[in-house]
């Protein structure tokens, strides 16, 4: 069994982050989201891992190298533009071989364990087996309907959706898959769906099984899911504090990492602060991440993510359900006349009080 994990793509929601980084590298709880499916796969007994990579496929070779740190042997597999998940299977068919696969969508997050999933599939040998999540908002998923307990249609993104199940971003396949992703049309987002290819499947009478998942599940391609990511995956996270505290109090569930220094600051869990970080005079509240070498002075941050290198001095208020890029000053300025002075890059977004 092999792993796929499509890591392409634009990642248009997330702008202006995604012009400079690539989507499935954006951290949660400090780590790459891509290195959750990585792990992942790696703990289902997975040990070779092809990685679908488009524009951002420098980023992503530099941040997993060749895999050896996660277990696995990485290749990485060139899509020359995002033409949708079924291409990238097309594209992925010289690697995979004749082996069955377990095809993980970069950007999501499952706390389902596969391993059990993945020995299943292998023992029983469908054609395919799709992980479905009971949501509030299947019009933005592909969406599946079930008659006793099968498969019979799917859709992707419905606007009348015909049930609230939807495909979660792992997915099980055989070779058949192939002669399914070759046989369809692109969509009228001008992609080949592997929704549709699914659906082909079904309607050349292969076996297709669904799995309803328990657990939580998240696609992180919006700023609302990844903030809720980060949230979730904070409150797993077991409590360790290596770096320096003085005249400060720590409440709950926090990591601080080797090299960071709090002084005179509340940090309140879940929180992590990443390495070298220098949180001084602060509040940091629940579900935070700080990434390295971020500075707060004066400044009080919660259920937000700051990504590595920022700083954040004396703002007034406080900073909530928030994502910080890399290397971005917020400060405030003495220099009258008072005024706002901004450096923008396209598409960011500030919420004044
Ligand atoms: O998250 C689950 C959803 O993922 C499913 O419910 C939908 O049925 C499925 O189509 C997909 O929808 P999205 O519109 O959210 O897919 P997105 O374009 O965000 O791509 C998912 C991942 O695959 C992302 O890491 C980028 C990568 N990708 C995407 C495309 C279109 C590629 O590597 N190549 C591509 O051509």
């Amino acid at each position: 069994m092999k792993g796929l994990i499509l890591s392409g793509g634009r990642g248009t929601r997330l702008r202006p982050i995604t012009y400079t980084s690539a989507k499935q590298l954006v951290p949660v709880a400090n780590k790459p989201i891509l290195f959750y499916g990585i792990e992942a796969l790696a703990a289902s007994g997975i040990r070779e891992i092809g990685i679908v990579v488009g524009d951002t496929k420098r980023e992503i070779m530099d941040a997993v190298g060749d895999g050896a740190r996660f277990g696995v042997r990485v290749t990485y597999i060139e899509q020359e533009a995002p033409l949708g998940l079924a291409h990238a299977v097309l594209v992925s068919e010289p690697y995979l071989g004749a082996d069955p696969f377990v095809m993980y969508l970069g950007d999501n997050l499952i706390r389902e364990k596969l391993a059990p999933l993945v020995q299943r599939f292998g023992e029983e040998k469908p054609n395919a087996q799709i992980l479905l999540a009971h949501v509030p908002n299947p019009q933005q998923f592909g969406v599946a309907e079930l008659a006793d307990g099968k498969v019979v249609r799917l859709v992707e993104k419905p606007s009348q959706p015909p049930s609230d199940l939807a495909l979660v971003g792992v997915y099980m396949f055989d070779r058949t898959v192939f002669e399914a992703v070759k046989a369809i049309k692109p969509s009228a987002r001008g992609e080949l769906e592997i929704t549709d290819a699914i659906q082909r499947l079904i309607d050349t009478g292969r076996t297709v099984r669904p799995h309803v998942i328990e657990g939580w599940w998240k696609d992180t391609g919006k700023l609302e899911d990844l903030l809720e990511a980060n949230r979730i995956i904070l409150d797993t996270l077991e409590p360790r504090l290596e770096g320096e505290i003085e005249a400060s109090e720590i409440h709950g569930k926090v990591i601080v990492e080797a090299g960071a220094k709090i002084v005179r600051s509340v940090v309140r869990g879940p929180a992590i602060i990443g390495k070298g970080a220098t949180i001084e005079n602060a509040y940091i509240g629940p579900f935070t991440a700080v990434g390295d070498q971020v500075v707060i002075r004066g400044s009080e941050v919660e259920h937000s993510i700051i990504l590595e290198g920022s700083s954040i001095s004396d703002v007034g208020g406080r900073i909530e359900s928030s994502l910080v890029g890399r290397n971005v000053v917020i400060y405030r300025s003495e220099s009258k006349p008072k005024s706002y002075n901004l450096m923008l890059g396209d598409r960011s977004q500030v919420g004044l009080v």
